[in-house]
């Protein structure tokens, strides 16, 4: 490994479980001091001891803990990867789930960014990756609000790839394709329905496989280098193809 990431300081949401924990080792292993932001402190604690970094127990549905966690130093890169899904016929979810679901995926995102930005902009570098997904380019059957979080983002993306140009501040999606993590897991453990959902999945893909975490954290780790310099507002499909559509 090269060291892209010597003597920078990154912050990973989500990194206690699958890809987050794979994204915070692969900055770690090229030499970012990671901090390993996860709700669920055991996992953050983990990752944070794995690689050598810290750990910050953190929601990031809660916009007051996050600027207390987030905003007090300065980050080179924000990897905004936590994320929940919730699968349901769109007419069966209540209003209480799709709130639940776009406050992970869609307000958590927005917090984190507005945390890290005033310390990129005084600084003038910046590299934000947003973990977005197929589903938000191609929606999901099943999936629908969690679609709608994810091609939220990609919008979200773009306008502060729009606003923060002039600081030397990129932003950029990845947008993984069905990746062999805990999620994935919980839909296999959804018996036969479950492991329809996942060939379904599987089989939208042209590479005809789940992806590892390792594979979605070195998408996420080129563009959160300091040699994509002129890439910006784009989202990177690290999906096997299957951003084709089937
Ligand atoms: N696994 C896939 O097939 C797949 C495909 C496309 C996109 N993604 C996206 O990749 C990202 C990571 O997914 P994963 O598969 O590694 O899932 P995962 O469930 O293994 O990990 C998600 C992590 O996010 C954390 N998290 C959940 N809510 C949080 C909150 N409110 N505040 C802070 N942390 C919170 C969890 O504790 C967990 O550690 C998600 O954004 C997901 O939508 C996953």
């Amino acid at each position: 490994m090269n060291g892209r990431f010597a003597g920078q300081r990154a912050v990973v949401t989500g990194a206690g479980s699958g890809i987050g924990a794979a994204i915070a080792r692969r900055l770690a292993d090229e030499g970012a001091r990671v901090l390993a932001a996860d709700v669920d402190a055991g996992g953050a604690a983990k990752t944070a001891a794995d690689i050598g970094g810290t750990a910050v127990t953190l929601d990031v549905t809660d916009p007051t803990a996050v600027h207390q966690s987030l905003g007090g130093e300065p980050f080179d890169v924000l990897v905004n990867n936590a994320g929940i899904d919730d699968f349901g016929w769109f007419t069966d979810v209540p209003p209480a789930r799709w709130r639940r679901t776009l406050a992970v995926n869609v307000e958590g995102v927005l917090a984190c960014t507005q945390a890290v930005l005033p310390g990129m902009q005084a600084r003038r570098y910046g590299r934000i990756v947003t973990v977005t997904s197929e589903a938000g380019r191609i929606g999901a059957k099943g999936n629908a609000v969690y679609a709608t979080s994810k091609a939220a983002l990609i919008g979200f993306t773009k306008s502060i790839a729009r606003e923060n140009a002039r600081f030397a501040i990129t932003a950029n999606c990845v947008a993984p394709g069905p990746t062999e993590t805990p999620m994935v897991q919980a839909i296999r453990d959804r018996g036969e329905r479950g492991a329809a959902l996942l060939a379904a999945m599987v089989a939208g893909t042209q590479l005809g496989r789940l992806g590892s975490p390792q594979e979605i954290a070195a998408g996420v780790a080129f563009l959160a280098s300091p040699e994509a310099s002129y890439i910006t507002a784009e989202t990177l499909g690290v999906s096997g193809g299957m951003g084709l559509g089937s």
